[in-house]
């Protein structure tokens, strides 16, 4: 039996891929430990979106190969994004590495480390599945959770002029929406009650069996228009335990009026949209190749908010663009603070191989791209900040995912806005899975805290029943 350890850096995607290569390894009979000081093979799942995550991986295999001077028996792997950008330069540059394998090619693993175990030369995989493409799937087990992440699409066609995930992650491929819809009806039957649908551009899914129904309000003249819609009202249909349906990275492009009317008329789809915008200013826009400008992204909140009263908005910036100036950072600001997004991730440009932008020039100095990404937070928090101090007093579905990791004695989830809200005093294990009424009596830095409101105090079932047969949520979202 072989003991293998994974250590994954990155986004969503990548912990989504270590969980496949671990039931890969598994089931070629491996064992999976925690401790990589106690395995035998080492993968190090990689991510390459920005350079600092290109330097945790170089320090994390300069440790590894002092490791592998005392155990020379030890493989180490290259698995993710990193890999399928470098191939065999890592294992020129880094010679205590066996395999590099690229995200495409997981199932060969046990295979390679096979080969290499019994003395083969090094080798390296990242070949993209793109005539057949492959969506392994982790088992489905019931581990208490009662959110999970799933896979809809893989590969981007954008082209950012940023972003390397074009590059390293390949061209778009649709899971087929059977299998989609077959792994949440097996992850719900394990108490799972919110998912996460993930890909590049999530909402540019197209089934590639044909089996969806148009959505209503879908234009088929339409450029942007996809079968993202049609794929949420077929899983709301088809899984009727599902609480919520998020979503992760839609493009605004495609937020068309089909994905608009779906949030509206769905209850299982939260007030809430991730929408990444990177920039406020036209000119940046354009530079970054996002096909789309400000005013049309501010146009399409506006006619979501018009469809979804009161839905939240979060987002993605990158600063210190080529070429950006003062005045562009300052149309930033002005964006985020017109949309008022309550949720911001902010990078600092990170040049990045093979992507269009690496021929301009990154003059934005690092010290400019630090103040500049200071400031943004800045207004993230004061915006965030008024906006849980304007709950305070409300009323908010929130769905429990467990206990809080601050406070045991009290539970945790996410509201329909997708706030963090700590229940107090909650008995969080009858409740995980459930939607429950709170009264938010608290702001604090990043979250809320509320109170179980009388109704929902008097709907907890009582403790003889075991959680697990317990099918009906505790009320239904937007009823
Ligand atoms: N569509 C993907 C985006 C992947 S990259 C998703 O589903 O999340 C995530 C974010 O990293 C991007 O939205 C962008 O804001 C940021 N990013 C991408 N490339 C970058 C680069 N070269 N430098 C800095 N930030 C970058
Ligand atoms: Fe990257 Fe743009 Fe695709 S940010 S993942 S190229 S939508």
């Amino acid at each position: 039996m072989t003991r293998f350890a994974v250590t994954t850096f990155g986004c969503q995607m990548n912990e989504h891929d270590s969980d496949r290569l671990t039931t890969v390894l598994a089931r070629a009979n491996g064992e999976a430990v925690q401790d990589p000081a106690d395995a035998d093979v080492i993968v190090l799942n990689t991510c390459s979106v920005r350079e600092k995550a290109e330097h945790k991986l170089r320090s994390e295999v300069g440790r590894l190969s002092l490791l592998k001077r005392q155990r020379p028996d030890l493989t180490v792997v290259v698995a993710g994004c990193m890999a399928q950008q470098e191939g065999d330069k890592i294992l020129k540059s880094m010679p205590a590495v066996d395999i590099v394998i690229g995200p495409d090619n997981i199932v060969e693993l046990p295979e390679l480390i096979a080969q290499v175990r019994l003395g083969g030369p090094p080798v390296v995989r990242t070949v993209f599945d793109v005539d057949a493409p492959q969506f392994l799937t982790a088992p489905v087990v019931a581990d208490g959770r009662a959110t999970a992440y799933i896979t809809t699409m893989k590969g981007c066609n954008e082209r950012c002029s940023f972003c390397v995930v074009p590059y390293t992650r390949g061209p778009e491929r649709y899971r087929p929406s059977d299998q989609i819809v077959d792994e949440i009806v097996r992850r719900v039957e394990t108490g799972v009650r919110e998912v996460t649908l993930l890909g590049q551009t999530v909402n540019s899914y197209r089934d590639p069996l044909g089996l969806l129904s148009p959505a209503p309000n879908a234009s088929p003249d339409d450029p942007d228009e996809s079968e993202f819609a049609a794929l949420i009202r077929a899983i709301a249909a088809r899984v009727p335990d599902l609480l919520r349906i998020r979503y992760v990275s839609p493009h605004p492009r495609h937020l068309t009026p089909s994905l608009m009317l779906a949030h509206r008329e769905l209850s299982v789809m939260p007030r809430h949209v991730h929408l990444p915008v990177q920039s406020g200013s036209n000119r940046m826009l354009k530079r970054m190749i996002r096909r789309h400008t400000r005013e049309e992204y501010i146009d399409r909140v506006a006619r979501l908010r018009q469809s979804v009263p009161g839905i939240t908005v979060s987002t993605d910036i990158i600063v210190g663009f080529c070429g950006e100036t003062d005045e562009d950072f300052e149309q930033t600001l002005s964006l985020v603070e017109e949309v008022g997004h309550t949720g911001l991730f902010g990078f600092k440009y990170s040049v990045r191989p093979n992507t269009p932008a690496r021929k301009m020039d990154d003059d934005v100095p690092e010290s400019v791209k630090s103040e500049r990404l200071q400031r943004l937070f800045a207004l993230s928090e004061r915006l965030l900040g008024q906006h849980l101090r304007g709950l305070v007093g409300s009323r908010q579905k929130v769905l429990v995912e467990g206990p809080s990791k601050t406070n045991p004695n009290n539970a945790t989830g996410r509201s329909e806005h997708n706030e963090i809200v700590h229940i107090e005093r909650a008995e969080h294990v009858e409740m995980v899975g459930s939607i429950v009424e709170v009264e938010i009596v608290e702001p604090f830095k990043h979250s809320l805290l509320g109170r179980l409101t009388q109704e929902a105090e008097a709907r907890l079932p009582r403790r003889s029943v075991e959680p697990s047969r317990r099918k009906l949520p505790l009320l239904g979202p937007k009823s």
